[in-house]
């Protein structure tokens, strides 16, 4: 007798290319590892590039990468309107950082990933390769709890009340900037905490989600737009509230950005308007950091642990692999 499969084929290829896409920021993360600690920034990018491209053209998607490595002219793959997969399944949108971190994976420090989302084409924000101003905070709390436009000192206040905590037992992390100073003193004068990372956004959104665990309660500062997005899927999957602007401070980069439909430079980007359809998020850790464990080169194994999220159910899962067909690891 045969069985009926009752899912929709649209929602089973997408649980399909749940896991699919695991292999994808494997690939990079193992390959981006090799340099791990050589110094070479530039290197280790490229590698994780190459790498994530070649297995995102063996997915089978029409997919479009709208927001990622920079324009064509400026990056050589997966360039900001390249075309990824087989052509052939469904319409997707693709952000990607194959190599978030390269400052840490090529001095050897905790914390850098590989990382890409997925989403129903035309519902992840297409925009440059700018900055972008951020503010996010986990789960739990009333829409508009914080904001981007009021001052440091002023949402940590609001946090605080939010949460029934007296504002010394907030954390806030901020990238370590010169940018940063006035966020960083403003954050102090109430008393709360500031963590300050090197690099690693992403990560440090996501740290949000989860302050039991994590220790930080808000994120705030500038860092890039491809990273925000990411980090907006991320949330959408697992919960929390993030505002967005795109720093577009020339002539050139709100023309570019116009081109890519952005009609208004100044707009803040909640995560539905960075994130409007289902989605999924997945990254692999290069070095061991706080969210996952980095690429271990043991004897005839290679180890590596991936996060992989999916919206439209809100599922988490980590997955440890060990990859033995190692000859196909030295194609990277
Ligand atoms: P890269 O790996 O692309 O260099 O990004 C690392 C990072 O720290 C991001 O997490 C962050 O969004 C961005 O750089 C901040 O930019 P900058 O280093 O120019 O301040």
């Amino acid at each position: 007798m045969s069985t009926q499969i009752s899912v929709p084929p649209q929602l089973l290829l997408e649980r399909i290319l749940t896991l699919e896409i695991v292999r994808v920021t494997e690939r990079a993360a193992v390959s981006a590892a090799r340099l791990c600690g050589h110094g070479d920034e530039k290197a280790a990018d490229q590698a994780a590039v190459d790498a994530m491209r070649r297995e995102l053209n063996k997915l089978p998607i029409e997919g479009t990468v709208v927001i990622g490595e920079g324009e064509r002219d400026e990056a050589p793959m997966l360039y900001i309107g390249e075309k990824v997969g087989i052509n052939a399944g469904p319409r997707v949108d693709i952000a990607v950082d194959p190599l978030e971190g390269t400052t840490l994976c090529a001095k050897n420090m905790p914390g850098s990933i590989a990382t890409m989302a997925m989403a129903d084409g035309g519902t992840l924000l297409h925009a440059p390769d700018v900055y972008m101003q951020k503010i996010a905070v986990g789960p739990g709390y009333a829409k508009g709890v914080v904001e981007l436009d009021a001052t440091p000192a002023d949402n940590v206040r609001r946090l605080a009340k939010a949460k029934g905590v007296d504002v010394s037992a907030i954390t806030v992390l901020v990238l370590d900037r010169p940018r940063h100073a006035e966020i960083i003193q403003g954050v102090r004068s109430t008393g709360a905490a500031v963590r300050l990372i090197t690099d690693g956004d992403v990560a440090g959104v996501i740290h949000c989600a989860d302050p039991e665990n994590t220790g930080v309660d808000m994120y705030l500062g500038t860092g890039g737009a491809p990273e925000g997005v990411l980090a907006a899927v991320a949330l959408r999957c697992i919960g929390g509230q993030m505002q967005c602007r795109l720093i577009l401070d020339t002539e050139e980069k709100r023309e570019r950005a116009r081109e890519m439909g952005v009609t208004d430079p100044r707009m803040i980007y909640g995560i539905e308007d960075m994130a409007k359809g289902d989605c999924l998020f997945a990254a692999t850790g290069v070095t061991t950091g706080s969210l996952l464990s980095g690429v271990k080169f043991r004897k005839g194994v290679i180890e590596t642990e991936t996060v992989v999220m999916r919206s439209v159910t809100g599922t988490v899962r980590y997955i440890k692999a060990e990859h033995r067909q190692l000859e196909k690891f030295h194609l990277d």
